[in-house]
């Protein structure tokens, strides 16, 4: 099969759809990701895809704050304030819900000063001062600018930072320039040649995948339900239908589990409106495709970004955002066109309640007779409607443990990892 999408686009995707969310936390993230890189291949000792691993990684440092923080206030003053209840959420999100979980320490630990480190048994705390010692110069550097040098932190060395991250840190300065190109547009274009090193294998993509929804659902379970509600209706029709194999299952399931990124650019109270009253706001709604549309576009398998873009479409026509007709279109698409409306009508979404499924099942059959949907796609949902629920079920059930776990285990953390008691 060909790739679906490489590892480094399945990166870039993240931080694009993550900047969607917080274009402030992801930009910081993006700066200390090239400062860590610089640092990195300054010491001479990492391969290129060994440093493409640990820039990955530090793109996500923060990530821990879509959770605890209200992202719309205060300007990254969780990093300098209270740094420990994003540290401990980006933690425990990339242990449990990514690829990464023997590496997810390094995010636990990277806001820990340096003298209690080094007596902390853990084998890459290394790695958690480079990255807490750049994503602390990057913010200084960011707040005040050319008032800001890293040998200011000077009186730091040994406290909070180890000797070897400013000796890194002055190769990156003198040798790679790296406080020239330390801006939002540069540290943008840079990114993708830092991670070109990536190597992921499908089933790991797939899990980046996954760990992109869970995160920008942290605020909205229930659209991270319809999410994975979607994906599992897709891919149980898809089980039923003749000539589905198995590189086009995979295709649906990344085109379900990106189908909604887009929502993002949509004001919350028209996400979640019962039902758009004028132009402007159904103009608003509809701006979701175009933004899955342009992250999407040229970076994934064409199959999977149809799946993707075409979730709106609708067979006779009437569908948005391009009005395509069944002969247009492909099978796996219209499959997409009825997981998507069947989970919004079963999981519920904004004010709207979600419905039982034999509820659901009479509102799909009617609008497939309206010419809507794909006559036998609908008959295979419809037949395997109590199996899809079942299946829904367990999967919600499962992530709703996983979620508890999470929680668990902040508060136990949480109570042994204090907040420094005065920041620098
Ligand atoms: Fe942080
Ligand atoms: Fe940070
Ligand atoms: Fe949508």
């Amino acid at each position: 099969m060909g790739e679906i999408i490489s590892s480094r686009e399945m990166c870039r995707l993240i931080v694009n759809v993550l900047k969607l969310k917080d274009r402030k936390i992801i930009t910081h993230c993006e700066r200390t990701a090239l400062l860590v890189y610089y640092m990195l291949k300054s010491e001479g000792i990492l391969e290129e895809f060994e440093i493409a691993d640990y820039v990955f990684l530090t793109v996500l440092h923060d990530i821990g704050a879509f959770k605890t923080e209200d992202t719309s206030k205060g300007l990254l003053s969780f990093e300098i304030e209270k740094p420990m209840a994003h540290s401990i959420y980006g933690y425990l999100f990339l242990k449990h819900l990514s690829p990464f979980g023997d590496r997810a320490k390094i995010l636990l630990y990277n806001h820990i000063d340096w003298k209690v480190l080094k007596g902390i048994d853990f084998d890459m705390k290394k790695m958690s001062n480079v990255i807490g010692f750049a994503e602390r110069v990057d913010l200084y550097n960011h707040i005040k600018g050319s008032r800001f040098n890293y040998n200011d932190l000077r009186s730091k060395q040994g406290i909070k930072y180890s000797k070897a991250v400013f000796d890194m840190m002055d190769i990156a300065a003198r040798k790679y320039e790296v406080f020239d190109k330390l801006n939002e547009e540069q540290a943008h274009v840079e990114f993708p040649n830092l991670i070109e090193g990536l190597m992921y294998s499908d089933e790991e993509k797939q899990r980046l995948a996954e760990m992109l929804l869970y995160v920008i659902c942290f605020t909205d379970e229930r659209r991270l339900r319809r999410t994975l509600a979607s994906v599992i209706i897709a891919q149980e029709i898809a089980k039923y239908l003749e000539n589905i194999d198995k590189d086009q299952m995979s295709k649906l399931y990344f085109g379900a589990i990106l189908h909604d990124v887009g929502m993002f650019s949509v004001p919350q109270a028209i996400a979640d409106a019962a039902e758009l009253t004028d132009e402007k706001q159904i103009k608003a709604f509809r701006r979701h495709v175009d933004v899955v549309d342009n992250i999407l576009k040229n970076r994934i398998d064409p199959e999977v970004y149809a799946i993707a873009v075409n979730h709106h479409e609708r067979i006779d026509g009437t569908g948005y955002p391009r009005g395509l007709k069944n002969e247009n279109m492909g099978m796996l698409e219209k499959i997409m066109q009825v997981a998507d409306r069947a989970a919004e009508l079963y999981i519920g979404r904004g004010e709207i309640k979600g419905r039982p499924m034999q509820t659901v099942v009479s509102i799909m059959m009617d609008e497939m007779n309206h010419n809507k949907f794909h006559r036998r796609i609908v008959v295979e949902f419809a037949e395997n409607a109590s199996d899809i629920a079942e299946k829904i079920q367990s999967t919600v059930d499962s992530m709703i443990e996983a979620y508890k776990r999470i929680n668990l285990q902040y508060e136990q953390i949480k109570g042994v990892l204090k907040d420094p008691a005065r920041p620098d």
